[in-house]
């Protein structure tokens, strides 16, 4: 199968035919990274300036940006710089936004606006513990930010001003995945998901639903022999194209590259056009319970930085 569904989109505000739409949802809900070569997100001099891994705090990966809030985090910047940081990350934002609303006309109503990344510094060689190495192959879940069953959306731009690709490696499906590692995850207590929250671990209770994914995260990428014998695809994701995928469904690793932008949204798993290949009806089939909480903080936190 191949992983990437290449669109013909060249305009971040296009109305493509429902035909183009209909292929791309069909691709994205399936596992594959709905792929935009020709979808060019454009810096201006004084923007590419701001590519430099100087700007991002040594503690952090990126620089964020929350939409709601019009805040930025992990920039060691000079206020200019802060504000010129802040003018390009929203207008990504709005772009990514325009973007998704009109690829994918039926999840504009659903659709919550997670943060925004600027991520300048090279991936190749970042040290960090495993559970923050994204050159191993996982699916997306966030320890302090739970999502209660909410898909994670995410848009990237390689804005890569010296010609350099992105490199990724995708692996298994997620179905593949959750019947490799589930078994070996015990269930989360109410106990347990109230003490996460009380210590402030987490933004909001952890669900089962966020503890089981959270688990394979790790699991995923604690595994070694995993990690060296899953069957990977490498990919090129090369400067001046755009992707977009369910980073909660599709494993991957981003093995080298510097200079992207990101944007995260979250839907509701109802929102979905083939609701049954989301993780949660996943987990819920070979669970045989229900795996999400009724608790409206969810969302709040999920928006949160
Ligand atoms: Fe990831």
């Amino acid at each position: 199968m191949d992983v990437l569904k290449p669109i013909a989109v060249n305009n971040w505000h296009n109305n493509p035919s429902n035909e183009i739409s209909q292929e791309a949802i069909q691709a994205l809900e399936h596992g594959k990274i709905v792929f935009l070569p020709q979808l060019n997100f454009t810096l201006s001099a004084d923007e590419n300036s701001l590519l430099s891994p100087a700007l991002t705090n040594p503690k952090r990966k990126n620089i964020c940006f929350n939409p709601h809030s019009g805040e930025t985090r992990g920039a060691a910047a000079s206020a200019l710089q802060q504000v010129q940081l802040k003018i390009l990350m929203q207008r990504y934002y709005q772009h990514t936004l325009g973007l998704v609303s009109t690829l994918f006309p039926s999840y504009q109503k659903h659709l919550i606006a997670g943060r925004t990344s600027l991520r300048t510094v090279e991936i190749s060689g970042r040290s960090s513990s495993y559970k923050k190495d994204d050159s191993r192959v996982h699916v997306d879940s966030f320890a302090a930010t739970p999502v209660n069953g909410l898909r994670i959306l995410r848009v990237f731009s390689n804005i890569n001003p010296h010609g350099v690709a992105r490199i990724w490696q995708t692996g298994e499906s997620f179905s593949t995945v959750a019947k490799r590692f589930l078994p070996e995850i015990p269930s989360i207590s109410t106990v347990e998901q109230y003490l996460l929250r009380l210590f402030k671990v987490t933004k909001a209770l952890r669900s089962p639903y966020d503890h089981f994914m959270l688990n394979i995260h790790n699991k995923m990428k604690k595994d070694r022999a995993y990690q060296q014998s899953v069957i990977k695809t490498t990919l090129a994701l090369p400067p001046k194209s755009s992707w977009i995928v369910y980073s909660d469904q599709v494993s991957h690793a981003a093995i080298s590259g510097q200079h992207v932008l990101e944007q995260t949204f979250y839907l509701p798993s109802t929102a979905m056009h083939y609701p049954e290949t989301t993780p949660l009806f996943v987990l819920e089939e070979m669970l045989k319970h229900s795996l999400i909480i009724q608790d409206k903080q969810v969302v709040s936190a999920a928006v949160e930085m």
